[in-house]
């Protein structure tokens, strides 16, 4: 049976509660976490979004029909209570913000009952994920999942403050438009009244905000939905949210600036987490050299050692093909993992062979000093000393170096690294470390096209002193692009773009475009800088990638009300779903029959 709530008036949320307010009365509304009945009284731990009160049903207290209702009140109840504060008669709860008080009930109206929930409603639930995510409603009523969508509103509202007071304006732009040139693939969206056409839905405003600085708009912002068809990760999702913005007359050092108080003020008044300023800054050779990434981890040490030079005369064919190859050897030191089981070094090669390596080669120094290794017999003893000492290797130390093209060695020893810091340990959730990685490569070499494309997109201006290498050396060039990066994970990135023609026109060139097939992608930009556009750079987060590390959890679904699973399917609507053959013939699309 369900009541209305006819008459009745919420005074305030559960955990609103305070000790000051003993000897008031409250009505407090919510679901029923949990039921006790001891005879005489009944106990309920009523929640909401703000946590948990308790109330005392007592026969006296509450009148007989009241308290007979009570006592039927079943997890997931939603009820109406109205009572008095008072002191807890009985154990203080110290896990509770409203552990000492309790609301003693004078009424009671169900407003709803509710069937046996298919899962417990509880912090850390060890409950499947597809079980979860099938019923996400009944998932997003955890007090872990609420605090962090309670959390993204937070940072989502402070953001608007922090720029609004900096001077940008909020501005929409399309969800149906055209594809922007940014290297994922597009989500289409079929005409109706053009028949074979389509829209795509927006990898990010890229193009629009440029054309808002060419409209004169000078400082834009925007929460912004972003659409891309790629492979999804724990941290990826297809669609996802960006916090979008760009700057007219302004260089990379503006840019960094806004951010970083953008940056230190969200941290501040989040996490009261200190950012101290201004942010390291390190460029990207240096973060690949040291790192193995574009995306370092700072909060712990282990970097790549380059030891080609120390092994370019050994024995082992490994390191000398790939050195002769152009490639590279190099190493990490795995403090105190000398010790570590042939088995779990076997897992660590089979590890990075995902990252394209062919193999992983290890010199285990156990705690007495006696070596073990995987190429030992093609080295002299001086040798194998010589390539330890530069490894800084100690007895009880774990050395792994790949050998390979340089790119194949700081993608494999990169992830090696971070999986290595999960295994012992050196993760740390409350420590926060931001850099800059600048000076990007503006092009990037691609095997299957055989020509350059770019590295972040076809606008993205080159470092000044750089331009006379765009015909000698394009593959040396460095991008005016920034990402900022936190803990390992690339939270947000952007550039400063190019407003000069004949620059633009070079760039093209070197992408292989010709000058017409140029017009016919990004025609409406290009004809919009004829009229007079102001230098521009621009910047966009992940905002469910940020959200995801100041909640601490690891993975973006926990803080997206409803996220997709990793086929981009979901649980609970059973989307994508099969459309009416009417619906088809109206936009005249055909579906073709999958050959089996
Ligand atoms: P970029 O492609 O680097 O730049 O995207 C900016 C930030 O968006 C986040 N992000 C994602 N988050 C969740 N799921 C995804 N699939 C996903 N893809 C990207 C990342 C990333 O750093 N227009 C440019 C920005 C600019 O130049 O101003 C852009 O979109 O945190
Ligand atoms: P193999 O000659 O393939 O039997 O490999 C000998 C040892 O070198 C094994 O421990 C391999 O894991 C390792 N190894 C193979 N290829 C590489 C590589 N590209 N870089 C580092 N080690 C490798």
């Amino acid at each position: 049976m369900a009541e209305s709530m006819y008459g009745l008036h919420r005074t305030c949320r559960c955990a609103e509660v305070t000790k000051e307010m003993i000897g008031t009365e409250a009505t407090l509304m919510g679901w029923v976490q949990k039921a006790r009945n001891k005879g005489g009284l009944v106990f309920v731990d009523l929640r909401d979004r703000s946590g948990i009160m308790q109330v005392i049903f007592e026969n006296g207290s509450i009148d007989e029909a009241g308290f007979e209702k009570a006592g039927k009140l079943r997890s997931e109840f939603v009820i109406a209570v109205t009572g008095t504060i008072e002191k807890r008669g009985g154990a203080v709860n110290e896990n509770l913000a409203t552990g000492e008080i309790e609301l003693r009930a004078k009424s009671l109206r169900v407003l709803s009952e509710a069937e046996v929930p298919p899962f417990p409603i509880e912090e850390n639930s060890k409950t499947k994920d597809e079980i979860r995510l099938k019923y996400r409603y009944l998932d997003l009523r955890r007090p872990d999942l609420q605090r962090n969508l309670m959390l993204k509103s937070k940072v989502a509202m402070l953001t608007r403050e922090f720029f609004a007071k900096e001077g940008f304006l909020e501005i929409e732009t399309p969800m149906l438009g055209k594809s922007t040139p940014e290297g994922a693939r597009d989500y289409l969206v079929p005409s109706r009244i053009h028949p074979g056409c389509f829209y795509g839905l927006p990898q990010s405003p890229q193009l629009y905000k440029q054309l808002l600085m060419c409209s004169g708009y000078d400082r834009y912002i925007q929460i912004a939905r972003c659409f891309r068809d790629e492979d999804l990760r724990a941290d990826r999702q297809p669609e996802f949210t960006q916090i979008d913005m760009e700057l007219s007359f302004v260089d990379v050092d503006d840019v960094i600036d806004v951010n970083e108080r953008f940056l230190a003020f969200l941290f501040k008044e989040v996490l009261d987490v200190e950012v101290s300023l201004p942010i390291q800054r390190m460029t990207w050779q240096e973060a690949m050299d040291r790192f193995g990434s574009d995306k370092p981890d700072l909060r712990f040490g282990m970097e790549l050692k380059n030891v080609s030079e120390i092994v370019k005369d050994c024995g082992f064919g490994v390191f000398t093909g790939a050195l002769s190859n152009g490639g590279s050897v190099r190493g990490i030191n795995a403090k105190g993992q000398g010790e570590m089981p042939r088995k779990k070094i076997d897992k660590l090669v089979d590890f990075v062979k995902d990252y394209g390596a062919k193999g992983l080669a290890y010199i285990a120094i156990a705690k007495d000093g006696t070596r073990k290794s995987s190429f030992g017999k093609f080295m002299t003893e001086e040798q194998m000393d010589a390539l330890i000492q530069a490894m800084d290797g100690e007895p009880g130390d774990l050395l792994l170096f790949a050998a390979d093209k340089n790119k194949v060695v700081y993608d494999a020893l990169g992830a090696l690294r971070v999986e290595l810091a999960k295994q012992m340990d050196l993760l740390d959730k409350n420590q926060y470390r931001f850099v800059w990685i600048t000076e990007f490569p503006l092009l990037e070499w691609s095997e299957e096209e055989n020509r350059f494309t770019a590295m972040h997109h076809p606008f993205t201006m080159l470092m000044e002193e750089d331009l006379p290498l765009l015909d000698t050396d394009p593959g040396k060039v460095r991008a005016k692009a920034y990402d900022i990066v936190l803990n390992g994970n690339e939270i947000g990135g952007g550039s400063v773009r190019i407003h000069q023609d004949d620059i633009q026109e070079k760039m093209f060139e070197k992408l292989g475009f010709t000058k017409e097939e140029a017009y016919e992608q990004f025609g409406f930009l290009l004809n919009a800088f004829k009229y007079g556009v102001p230098p521009h750079a621009g910047l966009a987060y992940g905002l469910d990638r940020l959200v995801m590390l100041m909640a601490k959890v690891d993975s973006i679904r926990d803080v997206i009300a409803f996220p997709k699973v990793k086929d981009a399917s979901c649980l609970m609507t059973q989307s994508p779903g099969q459309v009416s053959d009417g619906q088809l013939k109206e936009l005249g699309l055909k579906i073709e029959e999958e050959e089996a």
